[in-house]
């Protein structure tokens, strides 16, 4: 039992040894996505953890395994829609990510696991129909 508890605590001191990068790129302003302040308010609250480069890195994000798993959503959140370089992205790469929000914005966005640390980023059924009427996409 002993053992078992030992191996257990070494486990984890080492896994502290992996450390993860925690970076938010400074990105000119002109590239952040543009939004009416009640869209925007939304985003900000319940996205930009993943989807920018002004993610709020909570103090457990310092702590194996908890900052592995935050580093893999933020990575992959980036990668697939960041609205700090919104700009960037080609109107056809634009009404893609808008056709994307719209499919997400009752389903799966923001990830469950994600909410169970920030119930404040639930956002209601009717805030969730905000940002579809906002993207535009037709029903
Ligand atoms: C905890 C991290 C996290 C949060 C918060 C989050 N997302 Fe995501 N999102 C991801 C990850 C990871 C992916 C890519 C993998 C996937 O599709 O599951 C993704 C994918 C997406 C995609 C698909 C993009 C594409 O082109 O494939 C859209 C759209 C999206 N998110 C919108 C949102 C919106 C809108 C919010 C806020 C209401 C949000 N996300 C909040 C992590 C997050």
């Amino acid at each position: 039992m002993k053992k078992t508890l030992l191996i257990i605590v070494s486990i984890f001191l080492l896994a502290q040894l992996i450390q993860t990068e925690k970076i938010n790129k400074p990105t000119p302003k002109e590239l952040e996505i543009k939004a009416p302040e009640h869209i925007m308010t939304m985003l900000k609250k319940a996205c930009y953890d993943c989807h920018s480069n002004k993610v709020r890195w909570p103090w457990y994000s310092n702590i194996a395994p908890f900052s592995w798993m935050i580093d893999s959503h933020v990575n992959d959140g980036r990668s697939a829609l960041n609205f700090s370089e919104w700009e960037n992205y080609t109107e056809k790469e634009k009404k893609k990510e808008l056709k994307e929000i719209f499919r997400t914005a009752y389903i799966s966005m923001p990830l469950k696991d994600y909410i169970i640390f920030h119930e404040e980023a639930d956002l209601t059924r009717e805030e969730r129909t905000q940002i579809r009427d906002w993207t535009g996409v037709k029903k």
